[in-house]
């Protein structure tokens, strides 16, 4: 491990709560989910204490964790409470799971589609709408080093809540269709919070996903996302289309064979950016 990474892992370590990174990008099929497995896979392999918080009723994160843990061991304790439950029950401590060594899952599941009328039900100002969930994340920080929240696309209502209990974001970018508008979208949520409750969230960086290395569209989106959100905040690691990605739905997260290892080699890559960048940003991490 580079000098640098394992002075930031040391210090994300030593920080007495979870440094809470949201993964957002107001569009879906732009890579958020696949992103935040992958990083909290890699993060975990490092040695820091990760969970993934899926906070998307389509629960496809938990999906793909799941049967990544089904793989690895035999005795899996089931998931028998839901996110929504424990919404409504105000206590999430009993909910996440192990997935392996360092790397859990606060699993999501349908239901939480019904989180937006409970929330309009339940809060009566602006402020208690987006500060709805921050009590109930609050109290699990202590016990993570990380915490990855995968966001579903279009509940403005969740991406509020997650933004009001995150640390940082890394917003993921698909060359490709409407990604950048929709990344666009979620800088301007950020601003909006920030202007109305003076959000301490800080952009990581956009994470590139390129639909088709060959095709010119890639460059000029790239070019666009770096004249827009500035250079230095546009990762240089760039994930390229990979057929294996996307049988990790499928299978779970393999480490078998070669074309595991490319996926997460470049996984390796793109979450030592992501700790070089978190370096970089905040001397001291708090
Ligand atoms: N680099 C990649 N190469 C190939 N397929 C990918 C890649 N990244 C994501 N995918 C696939 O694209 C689809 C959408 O990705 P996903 O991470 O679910 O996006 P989001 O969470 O933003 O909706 C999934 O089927 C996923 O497996
Ligand atoms: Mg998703």
């Amino acid at each position: 491990m580079d000098k640098e990474i394992r002075r930031v892992v040391e210090n994300i370590k030593a920080a007495p709560e979870a440094v809470t990174i949201v993964i957002g990008n107001q569009k879906g099929g732009v890579g958020k989910t696949t992103n935040t497995y992958l990083i909290a896979y890699t993060l975990a392999k490092m040695g820091l204490k990760t969970l993934v918080a899926d906070l998307d009723p389509q629960a496809n994160a938990t999906k793909t964790l799941v049967l990544t843990r089904s793989r690895e061991s035999e005795n899996v304790e089931s998931i028998d409470k839901t996110l929504m439950l424990g919404v409504q029950e105000k206590d999430l401590s009993q909910l996440p799971v192990k997935i392996l060594e360092n790397l859990y899952l606060l699993p999501s599941y349908i239901d939480f589609q019904d989180f937006t009328k409970y929330l309009y039900r339940h809060a009566n100002t602006d402020f208690e709408e987006t500060h709805f969930l921050k009590p109930l994340f609050d109290p699990l920080k202590p016990d993570y080093d990380i915490i990855l929240l995968d966001v579903p696309p279009f509940s403005i209502e969740v991406t509020n809540n997650a933004v009001m209990f995150s640390d940082y974001a890394i917003i993921s970018l698909q060359t490709h269709d409407d990604s950048l508008s929709g990344a666009e979208e979620f800088v301007k949520t950020l601003q909006r919070l920030n202007d109305k409750y003076d959000v301490g969230l800080e952009v990581i960086g956009v994470l590139p996903m390129l639909h088709d290395a060959r095709s010119g569209v890639d460059q000029t989106i790239i070019a666009t996302a770096k004249e827009e959100f500035g250079e230095d905040n546009v990762f240089s690691t760039i994930v390229p289309q990979m057929a294996r990605i996307k049988r990790f739905p499928i299978n779970g997260i393999t480490d078998k064979d070669r074309y595991d290892r490319r996926v997460l080699d470049l996984y390796q890559k793109v979450t030592d950016e992501m700790l070089t960048r978190l370096g970089m940003l905040r001397e001291v991490i708090k």
